[in-house]
């Protein structure tokens, strides 16, 4: 998405009207010194955070400190961020709706420094981890626990437009999501706090907690709704720590096999850290060879369960690569289509992996003429899952550090986007420190300054 697409899709709020009827808490403030200011701490305190500057540009900038701007809002002094493949997408420009000078990132664990005055659970001091996505907690999908489903946190009419019905926000990820700022940050405003944040018990440390925002419970809504079971054979696209945890939760679920596909070091990495998982690394395959014939010449007549992990903005053909840029799709069909060939009749295929427009070239005749069953998809509902998943963390039955790799500064934060876009020196997961958090927990990354 180049700045002409972003310049239009800021046209097309403009004519739609934003829709601030419905909505919960304010949005659209991503940056407390916007507006002329009027979001900032009457304190005058400043605060480093990272910035989206304009395509391929994501900058450490100095802004003022965020205050309570609703009465159920807590601002969070920030202890640990991290880098997700979704904020590389947004660097990239193909999310739109993303501003200059909006803060990102939308996994942070921190300390409660301030409450506003109708938040009951929170006190300042509190540990506390964030959902990635907000919920109101009053409209029906909240209700059900489907609170990337929303109905009143986010106020972009394009979104209605665009996909028929509107998702709830996401911290720091674009207007098009509420445009709230995120917590890539050293404080960071948390509307309707109290639930939006979930308590840290002391005994589990920030580089385990702070998966929980995102990492954790996505992962688990890919393997938990498309409903993998024991005896099951699942292959998972993509690698990267979506991929990776997803085979985790495969094979912990009593999958037969599991075979994650990735086209680098990181099969390797899979099959060090996961017993029992098996790689499949297509930049070996032979001429002839594909990733469904493969898959088909290791589970005879095709996988129960297939998982895309990947991500649309990654062609791989050069009929996608072209299309890509020319604009003439926004996603490529090229990992579903490989989804579809690769299982089992009747079978299930999910999308974890991000998607955000039209596709060329999508077999649909695979998926009706095979039975496929398309289920599984969708930006995760976080709530459903975290409390399980804190008690799996907390009693040990799940280590979240087996896929962080690295610690970095919040100082380098920018540096960091470029390493998990390049999936450079080894990067899985890193965990990014600020000047307010606790030393480094034993056994997990030593810091690197870049
Ligand atoms: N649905 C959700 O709630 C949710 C939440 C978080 C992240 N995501 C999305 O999940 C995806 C993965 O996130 P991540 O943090 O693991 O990202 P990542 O970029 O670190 O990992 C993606 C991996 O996919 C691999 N890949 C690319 N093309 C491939 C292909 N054709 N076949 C197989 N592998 C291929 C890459 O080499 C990389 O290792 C991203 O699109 C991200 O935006 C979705
Ligand atoms: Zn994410
Ligand atoms: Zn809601």
């Amino acid at each position: 998405m180049d700045g002409g697409q972003n310049r239009a899709a800021k046209l097309a709020e403009t004519v739609l009207g934003h829709d601030d009827k419905n909505k919960a808490a304010h949005t659209d403030i991503a940056n407390p010194d916007r507006d002329g200011g009027q979001w900032a701490d009457s304190t005058g305190e400043k605060m480093k955070a990272l910035a989206w500057m304009g395509k391929n540009d994501v900058r450490v900038i100095e802004t003022s400190k965020p205050r309570i701007v609703d009465d159920y809002d807590v601002i969070v002094k920030v202890t640990g961020t991290t880098v997700c493949g979704s904020d590389v997408h947004l660097m990239h420009g193909v999310i739109v709706q993303v501003e200059k000078g909006d803060i990102l990132g939308h996994e942070f664990i921190g300390v409660v420094d301030a409450v506003g005055p109708a938040v009951t659970k929170l006190a300042v001091g509190d540990r506390v981890v964030n959902s990635f996505c907000i919920s109101c907690g009053q409209c029906e999908f909240c209700k059900r626990k489907l609170t990337t489903a929303c109905e009143k946190t986010n106020a972009s009419a394009l979104h209605a437009k665009l996909f028929g019905s509107r998702m709830g926000g996401i911290f720091g990820y674009s207007h098009l999501t509420g445009g709230y700022a995120g917590g890539q940050a050293e404080f960071v405003r948390v509307p309707l706090a109290d639930n939006n944040l979930l308590k840290v018990p002391q005994g589990v440390p920030d580089e385990k907690a702070l998966y929980l925002s995102d990492v954790l419970p996505t992962s688990f809504h890919s393997v938990d709704y498309t409903g993998v079971k024991e005896g099951d054979t699942v292959a998972v696209w993509g690698l990267g720590p979506i991929g990776f945890m997803a085979c985790y939760w495969a094979k912990q679920r009593g999958a037969k096999r599991v075979i994650g596909i990735d086209n680098n070091w990181r099969t390797e990495y899979a099959r060090s850290k996961i017993p029992g998982v098996e790689t499949l690394d297509y930049s070996t395959l032979k001429s002839g060879e594909t990733v469904p014939s493969k898959i088909h010449e290791m589970v005879p007549g095709g996988v129960d369960v297939s998982i895309d992990a990947t991500g649309g903005e990654f062609g791989k053909g050069l009929a996608h690569k072209l299309e890509l840029k020319l604009g003439v799709e926004q996603d490529t069909s090229e990992m579903v289509n490989e989804c579809l060939y690769s299982t089992k009749k009747f079978g299930r295929v999910g999308i974890i992996g991000d998607y955000v427009g039209y596709t060329n070239h999508f077999n649909i005749g695979a998926l009706m003429e095979l039975g496929i069953n398309l289920v599984g998809c969708g930006q995760s509902p976080v709530h459903k899952y975290w409390e399980h998943l804190l008690e799996l963390v907390e009693n040990g039955s799940v280590d979240p550090t087996i896929m962080l790799t690295h610690r970095y500064r919040l100082e380098d934060i920018d540096k960091a986007y470029k390493l998990q876009e390049k999936r450079g020196e080894g990067l899985v997961k890193c965990f990014v420190e600020t000047r307010f958090s606790a030393p480094r927990a034993e056994g997990t990354p030593e810091l690197t300054t870049l």
